[in-house]
């Protein structure tokens, strides 16, 4: 038996182990499930009680031989290995900073001009229930003006709720809650079961203003739309005012701006006229403030809405609406900015 076990000893201590392969054959010989010391141990009990101590210490030392030789394998180094090694003394790459969303930033620019002449900001949900989006808006049950809007409904087990179609549900939140002078914008995403296309999507952002004091005419809208589009698009920008019709204004108009004719896009956005279309506005029907509790007999006040996107567009010469939702990074990349 102990020629066995030292046989077996010189042959642990020869064997070379090179690669990961043969790490791994020797494993298996010496350390596996089958072992070739293993097998010794099992003859243990065929040799006389006397002898059992020593040869069990024995098998033991040789167990211990053959896991310190397995475990002090490393592998060596090859090429790839090498060159996957971190250099700790190269100095760090540039890191990549991030872009704000064009929309946002518009957004903020938008916040920004009207912030400066005294508008506050206010949001709302864009789950809402009928009062806000419509009926407080004079929009009163089967009129065709609802179709001007295509609604999202939503069921909900006592109440038929609606994604908000426009955020002048907010200002009607505004209105409750607040007594004038009132002069406040509410930016937010808005909803409409349209066809997506280069024009036109399911959901884009609108900034909605509304004036409500003592006094206030027609002609503080127009200057105050003189004044924002200047801001925005630059000092010599003309506007003209097109009579129009929403429920919750009257007069209405809708606004546009001089664009011009000099490129052959030019024609194509503004269907060769040089004009474009991009706010709705109005002075606040008096049944929406008497909705609002507030006294038409004392106030009166105007109200303004555009769409974020149309602006981004305009602004940065951008054709197509989807290019916003679909986070590109390409796209996202060309937006920087410090503010
Ligand atoms: N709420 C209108 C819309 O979504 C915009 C608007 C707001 C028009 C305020 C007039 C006055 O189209």
């Amino acid at each position: 038996m102990k020629d066995k076990i030292e046989a077996l000893e010189r042959e642990i201590i020869e064997e070379t182990i090179k690669s990961p392969e043969e790490h791994e054959q020797f494993r298996i010989k010496y350390l596996g499930s089958k072992n070739r010391i293993k097998e010794l141990f099992l003859e243990i009990k065929n040799i006389p009680n006397e002898e059992k101590k020593e040869i069990g210490i024995l098998l033991n030392n040789l167990k211990q031989t053959a896991q310190s030789k397995h475990d002090s394998f490393t592998p060596k180094l090859t090429k790839k290995n090498k060159s996957q090694r971190i250099d700790m003394s190269r100095p760090v790459g540039e890191s990549l900073v991030g872009s704000r969303h064009p929309l946002s930033l518009i957004r903020s620019e938008i916040i920004e001009i009207f912030s400066r002449v005294g508008f506050s900001v206010s949001e709302g949900p864009e789950i809402e229930d009928d009062w806000h989006n419509f009926s407080a808006l004079n929009f009163p049950p089967e009129h065709p003006a609802r179709d001007m809007q295509d609604t999202f409904f939503i069921k909900n087990s006592d109440k038929e709720m609606s994604l908000r179609t426009h955020t002048s549900s907010v200002q009607v939140r505004v209105m409750e809650d607040d007594s004038p002078p009132i002069r406040t914008i509410s930016p937010g995403r808005v909803y409409r079961n349209e066809a997506i296309s280069p024009r036109a999507h399911c959901f884009f952002h609108q900034v909605e203003g509304l004036y409500i004091d003592e006094d206030v005419s027609f002609a503080d809208l127009k200057q105050t739309i003189l004044y924002f589009v200047r801001e925005m698009f630059g000092e010599k920008t003309k506007i003209r005012l097109r009579p129009s019709y929403f429920p919750f204004t009257e007069p209405s108009a809708e606004v546009d701006i001089y664009w011009g004719l000099k490129t052959e896009s030019d024609y194509r956005i503004t269907k060769g006229t040089g004009w474009l279309e991009i706010l709705g506005c109005g002075m606040v029907d008096p049944n929406v403030l008497q909705n609002s509790n507030v006294d038409p007999k004392k106030y009166s006040g105007y109200a303004f809405g555009m769409g974020i996107e149309r602006i981004a567009m305009l602004k940065y010469g951008v054709n197509d609406l989807r290019l916003f939702f679909e986070n590109d990074i390409r796209f996202l990349n060309q937006f920087r900015s410090g503010i």
